[in-house]
Parts: structure tokens; sequence; C-alpha cells
């Protein structure tokens, strides 16, 4: 029997990177061959040990891993400003890349990736795990088989939790916002929805006061898309922690309407009903929260688990991905419209790009 094509996989960055590890750890199909980050505080153990458990090779840098190691593909686990040149030393390589969101903090950015991937021939896949959750699988099947009639309008709450004054996240052109850096899972999963948008309107603050004051850390908006649908969703930085961060997106159509929720930014129910006739629901369980996981550096994240494993059946069997770099350069240009339109108190037409 010929030996299975294992994928050879390398890990940049762990904080959220641990997850990768835990979740890689459950595809077959995968060697973590190495990881690298020259200061994990949040890892709670060493890189060498953390290593160890997953038989993989430390490295304190993600650019000298990738120049040593023999890989297929990278998983990009840093802070947003470090993706471009991230990417290029991947792309150089010949590595396919799985890219954490936000893609980058500027559409400047998303376009250099999207340049390196294509000179290179490298694929690379964005980490938008909420459309490839079991719910949200289940709604896009139910919606693509005409159940509820055509989906037009769609209102999301996706609102994370407060973040330290000095984080990255505050910094525009690295995290650019809480908008930018977390938002972007609510405008996915719309934009899975009801596609591509080409008009935005949004009030944004900051009311808080975590980051700099022209920050914002809290955004209303809406959106108008390309198919003719409409959205509205809240965002931001300001949710309370004692709330567990509820999410929720309601879906309505002409023939009826669905609800997507879950606790700990993780879509993990389900509810429909046609107008006047059925109605169907399923829970498939609460996720942890992460920060129920710290100091548990080897904990399974199953938010993470579904898009992990899809990207490397995808990438071994030459299936696009899940959600493509258009994808990451679009939420990013959204999240910088938001912005934009809360600053100017004008619609922000996004149908040409606009270059920072
Ligand atoms: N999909 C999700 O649900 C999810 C959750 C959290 C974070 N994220 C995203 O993941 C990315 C990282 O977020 P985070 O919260 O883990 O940030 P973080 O700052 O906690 O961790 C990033 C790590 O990258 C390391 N790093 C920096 N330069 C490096 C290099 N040259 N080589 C190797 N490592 C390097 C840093 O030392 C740090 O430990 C961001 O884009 C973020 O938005 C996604």
């Amino acid at each position: 029997m010929p030996e299975v094509r294992k994928l050879r996989i390398g890990i940049v960055g762990l904080g959220i990177g641990m997850r990768h590890a835990s979740s890689f750890a459950q595809v077959p199909l995968v060697e973590i061959v190495a990881m690298a980050d020259p200061a994990p505080n949040r890892l709670g153990t060493t890189v060498e040990e953390f290593c160890a458990h997953y038989g993989a090779k430390p490295y304190a840098d993600g650019y000298e891993m990738m120049e040593k190691e023999r890989l297929d593909a990278v998983a990009i686990c840093s802070n947003p400003k470090l993706h471009l040149p991230l990417v290029q030393a991947a792309a150089r390589k010949g590595l396919h890349i799985l890219m954490e969101k936000p893609m980058a903090g500027t559409v400047e950015d998303c376009e250099g990736i999207i340049e390196a991937c294509r000179r290179a021939g490298v694929q690379l896949h964005m980490e938008f795990p909420m459309r490839q959750l079991a719910p949200m699988v289940e709604l896009k099947r139910v919606l693509d088989a005409g159940t509820l009639g055509r989906p037009f309008m769609v209102n999301c709450d996706y609102v994370s939790g407060l973040r330290t004054p000095n984080h990255w996240i505050w910094v525009m052109g690295d995290g650019s916002s809480p908008v930018n850096e977390n938002t972007c899972h609510g405008i996915d999963s719309v934009r899975y929805i009801l596609g591509d948008v080409d008009r935005i309107y949004a009030e944004a603050d900051n009311f808080i006061g975590q980051g700099p004051n022209e920050v914002a850390d809290a955004a209303a908006f809406t959106m108008h898309h390309k198919g003719g649908g409409i959205s509205t969703l809240v965002g931001g930085a300001c949710a309370t922690g004692e709330m567990d961060t509820p999410i929720r997106m309601s879906v309505f159509c002409t023939e009826g309407q669905a609800t997507v929720d879950g606790l700990h930014h993780t879509f993990s129910r389900l509810k429909w009903a046609r107008r006047g006739g059925e109605t169907w629901e399923h829970d498939w369980g609460d996720a942890p929260s992460l920060r129920s996981m710290m100091g548990q550096p080897y904990a399974r994240y199953p938010l993470l688990e579904p898009s992990l494993k899809n990207f490397v059946e995808n990438l071994l069997s030459g299936k696009p991905a899940a959600a493509t770099a258009d994808d990451g350069r679009e939420n990013v240009q959204i999240c910088l419209a938001v912005l934009e339109s809360a600053r100017t108190h004008q619609p922000v037409d996004i149908r040409q790009p606009v270059l920072r």
C-alpha cells in the first residue's frame, strides 16, 4: 500500500496559534513539523516544551522556520501587520497559507498578499471559522435548497469583550480597530449569506475609553449587498465578560426565517421556520470560551477544528478555499469603510477599491 501523503505544516505565532496546533493534531492527514514564536506570552509554557508535546521543532522566529524546514504549508497566526511580510516569505518558499483573520490592517497590505501568492502560485485560505461551523453549514444548505425562499435581510449581533489599551488591536495599520479584528467574523458571516457589499453607512465611537479616543470600540452599521439584500450589524469590543459574549444572526427570507446563535463567539444553535409551516431547531452544544482555557496550552478549541480540517482536506484534494483571499480583502475593505463612514457621517461606496 502506498503511504498516504501527509501535509507538512508549520505554525507562525503561538497566541491563537497554540489552538491551531491542538486542532491540526486532530487531523490525521497533517504532520505539525515546526512552530515558531519569539515571545509567546499567552502560551503558559516554553516554545520548546509546547513543540515537544506535538513532536514539532521549536523556533524563535517564523522566517527562520520557513527558511530551514521542508514544509508544504504554513499557518500565519501573528498580529495583522506582520501578515504581508510573512506571506511574502512563505510565497518565496512555495508554501500554501492558512491566514488568520483579519487578512491585514490595510487594503494595500491585502493587495500585496494577494499579489505575492499569485506570483508564487501558492494558495491562501482565509481562516474565517464561522462559515464552517455545523449550524452555519446547515443554514447554508437549507437556504441553498430554497426551503425558506430568497434571503433578503440579515441582522447580526457580533460584539467581543474588552481589550487592553496597549494591544495591537487599537493600532491603525495593525489590528486597525476591534471592527477589523473581531467584527470581521460577523461581516464574513453576513457576506456568506447575502454576498458582496457595495454600500455601507456606520455610526461608531470609542465609548469605554479602552484604546485611543480616535479608534472606535463600538460600531453600528448597515450594508447594502450587490445582490440587492440589506443587513445591519452591531460590533466592537465593548461586551461584558460575565454575559459570555452571545452572538446571533437572523436571516429573513421571502418564505421564512432562520436564526443562528451561541455563546463564546461560536454559533452553536440553528432554528428556522417556514412561514405558516414547518419549524426545525438543533443545538450542537456550547463551545468553551478562550478565557476558560487560559493556562491549558493543549486544550482543544472546537471553533477552529472544522475550518482547519477543511483547510487540509481542500488543499490536499485541490478543492477551493472555504474563505478565499478575495473574501479576506473584501472584509478588510468593509471594516475600514465602516470607520470612514463613522468619521465622515456619509455612506461609503466600496465598488471602487479604496487603497490606504
Ligand atoms: N480565528 C479566531 O477565532 C481568532 C482568535 C484570536 C485571534 N485571531 C487572529 O489571529 C492573529 C493572532 O492573534 P493573537 O490573539 O494570537 O495575537 P497575539 O499577539 O496573542 O499572538 C501573536 C504571536 O505572534 C508572535 N510573533 C510575532 N512575530 C513573529 C515571528 N516573526 N515569528 C513567529 N511568531 C511571531 C508574537 O510573539 C505573539 O506571541 C490575529 O490576526 C488575530 O486577529 C483569530
